[in-house]
C-alpha cells in the first residue's frame, strides 16, 4: 500500500476496513430440509409442545449450519415452513409464533435474550449464526397485536405473518420480511398492507429477500432487482413441482438468469408431496442444484458465487420480430398446460423451423433432434393470456416440450421422462415484456448448466448437443401490468376463480 493510500486509510479507517474486507466472491449454502411435521396441524398445542417440535427441526438445521460453516460458507438459507411445517389454522399456528422486532432495534438475541419478550427461536438462530460466524436465513412466524377497532385488524386482535429472518455472522437480526403473496390455503397468515422491500448490505454484496409464491409477482421481487439493485436473492420456499414449466429448480434457475442476479433457493424436502428442488443459481448458469424424489434425506449444497454478478441486457423481442414467419401449412391444435390453453404445432421432422402464434405472441423455433423417434412427440406451443387458477397472473410463454404420449391432446400434460436428445435448438418470441425467464429442463427433472445461453437479441439457444433427453425448452414471460385487466367484471372473475378452486384444489400440484 502506498504512503498516501495508507494515510487515507488511517484518516478514514472505517471506510478502509470496509474496503479491505469486501469480497469479490463468497460461498453460499442452501439446505433442503426434511421438515418434521406436527402430528395434526388442525388441533391446538401448548406453547411448550410447539417449542419442542420447533427444537427438533432446529436440531437438524443446526447440523446443516455447523457443516456449512466448517466448509467455509458465508451464508446459509433454510426453507419456508422449515421450523414447524404447513397447513395450520390461525389458532393452531399461534403457539409457534414469536414477536419479531424491526431490525432497526439493533438486536443480538444471543446476547440479550429477553429484550422483546420470550423469543427462544430467534435466540437459538442468533446463537447459531454467532457461534459459527455465518449469516443464517430462516423462515418463522411473526405475531403483532392490533386494535380490533382498526378496520384492518383481524377479529382475533393480531396480525400473523409468514416471515423470513436473517441473522448476520455476529448474531444480529439484520432482516425481517413478511411474505406478500400468500398462497391459497395460507389462511393462518396475513399479508402486509404494503409490500416490504427488504435489503441488507454485506462485504459480499447487497441482498434482497422474498418467499415462494412471491416469485411470480412484481412486488417485491422485481423491484428489489430493478430499483434496489440487489446482487443476490435469498429465497426460502415450500414448493411443489408443476411440470412442464414450474418445477422448482427449473423456474428458480430461470428467474436468476432472466433477472441477472444470484438466487439461493432452499426448499422443503417432502417427496411424496413433490416438494424437492433446491439450488444455488448464478445468472449465467446454475452452480449447484438438488432434486430427489427417492430418499427422505435433507441435503446441503454449497457453491462459490460472484459477489456482484454481471447483468447483461436482453431485448426479448428483437430477433423474433425481425424474422419472417415461414408460411407453412402446419396444422395447429389446442392443448392444456397447467390449466392454460396453448396453441401448438407438432415437430414433424428430425430438423426444422416452426412458428406458432397466439394473440400478440409469435414463437419461432429452429431445432435439430439426434433422432426422430416414432414413440415420442414434441411440439412448439404459444400462450398469451391470463392464468387464473391458483392465482391471477398474465403470461406469455413460448415452449418446446415433449408431449406426455403420442396423442397430441397430452401436449402440455405433466411428464418427467423423455428419450430424445437435441443437437441444437434456438427459441425466440415477440414478447411484450422485458421479464422473460429462460428454462431448459432435461429428462428426470435435471438442469443443463453450461449447455445454453441467451443472446442480446432474445434467442434462447443451445451451445452444444443436450447432455440428456429434453423435457422442455421454454421462454416464460410475465406481463405484470396486465394481471388485473380483463373484459370480465371482477365479480365474475372472483366467482369463476372460486369455482375453479373448488374443482381443482384437490388436484393442484402446486403449493407455495
Ligand atoms: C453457542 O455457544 C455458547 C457458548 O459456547 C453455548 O453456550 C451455546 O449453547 C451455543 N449455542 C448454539 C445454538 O450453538
Ligand atoms: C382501541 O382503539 C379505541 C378507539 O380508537 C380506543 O378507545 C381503545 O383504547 C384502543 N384499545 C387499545 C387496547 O389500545
Ligand atoms: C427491442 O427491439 C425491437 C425490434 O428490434 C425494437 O423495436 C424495440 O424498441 C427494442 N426494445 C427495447 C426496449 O430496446
Ligand atoms: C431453418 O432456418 C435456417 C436459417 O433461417 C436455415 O439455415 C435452415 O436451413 C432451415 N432449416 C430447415 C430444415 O428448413
Ligand atoms: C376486450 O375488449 C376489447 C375491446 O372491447 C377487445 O379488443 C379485446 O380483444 C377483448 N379482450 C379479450 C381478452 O376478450
Amino acid at each position: 500500500m502506498s504512503a498516501s493510500r495508507w494515510l487515507a486509510c488511517a484518516a478514514f479507517s472505517v471506510f478502509c476496513v470496509l474496503k479491505i474486507s469486501s469480497l469479490d466472491t463468497f460461498v453460499a449454502a442452501v439446505y433442503e430440509h426434511a421438515v418434521i411435521l406436527p402430528s395434526n396441524t388442525l388441533l391446538p398445542v401448548s406453547p411448550s409442545e410447539a417449542l419442542a417440535l420447533m427444537n427438533q427441526n432446529l436440531d437438524l438445521l443446526e447440523g446443516a449450519i455447523v457443516s456449512a460453516a466448517k466448509q467455509g460458507a458465508h451464508i446459509i438459507v433454510t426453507p419456508e415452513d422449515g421450523i414447524y411445517g404447513m397447513r395450520f389454522t390461525r389458532d393452531t399456528i399461534y403457539p409457534y409464533l414469536e414477536d419479531i422486532p424491526d431490525p432497526q432495534v439493533n438486536w443480538i438475541p444471543c446476547d440479550n435474550a429477553n429484550r422483546f419478550g420470550y423469543t427462544p427461536v430467534q435466540e437459538r438462530l442468533s446463537c447459531l449464526a454467532k457461534n459459527n460466524s455465518i449469516y443464517v436465513v430462516a423462515n418463522m412466524g411473526d405475531k403483532k397485536p392490533c386494535n380490533t377497532s382498526d378496520p384492518q385488524c383481524p377479529p382475533d386482535g393480531r396480525f400473523q405473518y409468514n416471515t423470513n429472518v436473517v441473522f448476520d455472522s455476529l448474531g444480529k437480526l439484520v432482516a425481517r420480511y413478511h411474505k406478500q403473496n400468500l398462497f391459497m390455503g395460507e389462511e393462518q397468515f396475513n399479508a402486509p398492507v404494503e409490500p416490504e422491500f427488504v435489503t441488507f448490505n454485506t462485504p459480499f454484496g447487497k441482498f434482497g429477500i422474498f418467499t415462494c409464491f412471491d416469485i411470480l409477482f412484481h412486488d417485491p421481487a422485481i423491484t428489489l432487482v430493478t430499483e434496489y439493485q440487489v446482487d443476490t436473492i435469498l429465497f426460502p420456499t415450500a414448493w411443489m413441482d408443476v411440470l412442464p414449466h414450474l418445477a422448482a429448480i427449473e423456474f428458480h434457475s430461470a428467474w436468476a438468469m432472466g433477472m441477472g442476479v444470484n438466487f439461493l433457493a432452499a426448499n422443503i424436502h417432502h417427496p411424496s408431496k413433490r416438494m424437492t428442488g433446491s439450488g444455488i443459481y448464478a445468472p449465467d448458469s446454475p452452480r449447484a442444484f438438488h432434486y430427489d424424489r427417492k430418499t427422505q434425506e435433507g441435503k446441503l449444497l454449497l457453491s462459490q458465487l460472484d459477489s456482484h454478478p454481471r447483468h447483461s441486457v436482453v431485448n426479448w423481442t428483437s430477433y423474433a420480430s425481425s424474422i419472417e414467419a415461414p408460411s407453412t401449412g402446419n396444422q395447429e391444435f389446442q392443448s392444456i398446460a397447467f390449466f392454460d390453453e396453448f396453441t401448438f404445432v407438432e415437430l414433424k421432422g428430425i430438423t426444422g423451423n416452426y412458428t406458432v402464434c397466439q394473440n400478440d405472441l409469435c414463437c419461432h423455433l429452429s431445432y435439430q433432434m439426434s433422432e426422430k423417434r416414432a414413440d415420442e412427440v414434441y411440439a412448439l406451443g404459444a400462450f398469451d393470456g391470463l392464468h387464473t387458477v391458483e392465482g391471477q397472473y398474465y403470461l406469455q410463454i413460448c415452449t418446446l416440450l415433449k408431449c406426455k404420449t403420442t396423442n397430441l391432446r397430452t401436449c402440455g400434460s405433466s411428464v418427467d421422462t423423455a428419450s430424445t436428445r437435441f443437437e441444437m435448438f434456438s427459441l425466440s418470441g415477440t414478447f411484450g415484456t422485458q421479464y422473460v425467464f429462460p428454462e431448459v429442463l432435461l429428462s428426470e427433472v435435471k438442469l443443463a448448466p453450461g449447455e445454453f445461453q441467451v443472446s442480446s437479441d432474445g434467442r434462447l439457444f443451445s451451445l452444444k448437443p443436450t447432455s440428456g433427453p429434453v423435457l422442455t425448452v421454454t421462454l416464460f414471460g410475465r406481463l405484470y401490468g396486465k394481471d388485473w385487466t380483463s373484459n370480465a367484471s371482477s365479480d365474475l372473475i372472483t366467482h369463476s376463480l372460486m369455482i375453479i378452486m373448488l374443482i381443482v384444489t384437490p388436484i393442484i400440484h402446486y403449493l407455495c
